[in-house]
C-alpha cells in the first residue's frame, strides 16, 4: 500500500470545504479526511461531490453498534465509493467481521476498513490487543498513535496499515493533540498514513502546508 497525506476536512459546512480544495490547482487531488461534523452537516452529499472531484476519501464516522447493525451501515458506506472507512475495535470480533461483510461489494471491492484502538488513553498494551484482534479478524489496520506506529507493526506484521493523527511540524501549536509527531518522523516510524488537519487546513498557506508534509513524509 502506498503511503500518504491525509487531509481532516473538519470544516462545519460543504462551502467552506470545497473553497478549502478550490486552492489546490486542478491536478493535486489530496487524500481527505472527512469527520463527523461534515457528514452530519451536510449528509453523504457532500462525500459524493468530493468523490467526483477526483479525491480518495477515509470517511472517519468511527462505528460502534451491535454487529447487524454495523453490517447494514458499512453497506450503505460502502455504496459512496468510499476509499477507507473505520469502527471502533472495542465492539469487538462480530462486529469487525460484520463490518467487513456489509463493506464488500457484489464485485468483491470494498473501502479499507480500518479499527480505532483508542481516543485519549495512552495504554500500548490496550492498544495492541484492539490491533491485534482487528487483525484476526482480518481488518486493514488501525487509527493509532504515531508514537505506536512501529510497535503495531512489529506486533500485526509489516502490511496491517496503520493511519495515525497527532502529527505537527516541529513549528506548529500542539492544540489540543498530546502525543504529537513531526511527519518526517512519522515516515520514519512506520506509519502508512498521517491524518494532518490544523497544520494544513489553519495555515496561511496551505497548499504550501500540504506539500510540506508529502515531502517531510515521503522523504
Ligand atoms: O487538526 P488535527 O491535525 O489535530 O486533526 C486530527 C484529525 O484526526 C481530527 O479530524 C481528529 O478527529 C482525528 N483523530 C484524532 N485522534 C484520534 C482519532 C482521530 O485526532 N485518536
Amino acid at each position: 500500500m502506498a503511503k500518504d497525506v491525509i487531509i481532516a476536512l473538519d470544516f462545519p459546512t460543504k462551502e467552506e470545504t470545497l473553497h478549502f480544495l478550490d486552492q489546490f490547482p486542478a491536478g493535486e487531488k489530496p487524500f481527505v479526511k472527512i469527520g463527523m461534523e461534515l457528514f452530519y452537516a451536510e449528509g453523504p452529499d457532500v462525500v459524493r461531490e468530493i468523490k467526483a472531484r477526483g479525491h480518495k476519501i477515509f470517511l472517519d464516522l468511527k462505528l460502534h453498534d451491535i454487529p447487524n447493525t454495523v453490517k447494514r451501515a458499512m453497506s450503505v458506506l460502502s455504496r459512496l465509493d468510499v476509499d477507507m472507512v473505520n469502527l471502533h475495535a472495542a465492539g469487538a470480533g462480530e462486529m469487525m467481521r460484520g463490518a467487513l461483510e456489509g463493506l464488500t461489494r457484489p464485485d468483491g471491492t470494498r473501502p479499507m476498513l480500518i479499527a480505532v484502538t483508542q481516543l485519549t488513553s495512552t495504554d500500548a498494551e490496550t492498544v495492541m490487543s484492539y490491533a491485534k484482534n482487528a487483525a484476526k479478524c482480518g481488518l486493514d489496520g488501525v487509527v493509532c498513535s504515531p508514537l505506536e506506529a512501529a510497535l503495531v507493526k512489529e506486533n500485526c506484521g509489516e502490511s496491517f496499515v496503520t493511519v495515525t493523527p497527532g502529527i505537527r511540524f516541529a513549528d506548529s501549536a500542539a492544540g489540543d493533540q498530546k502525543r504529537i509527531m513531526t511527519p518526517e518522523k512519522a515516515g520514519k516510524s512506520g506509519c502508512d498514513y498521517i491524518v494532518v488537519g490544523r497544520p494544513i487546513t489553519q495555515a496561511e498557506d496551505p497548499v504550501a502546508a500540504y506539500r510540506r508534509a508529502v515531502k517531510d513524509f515521503l522523504g
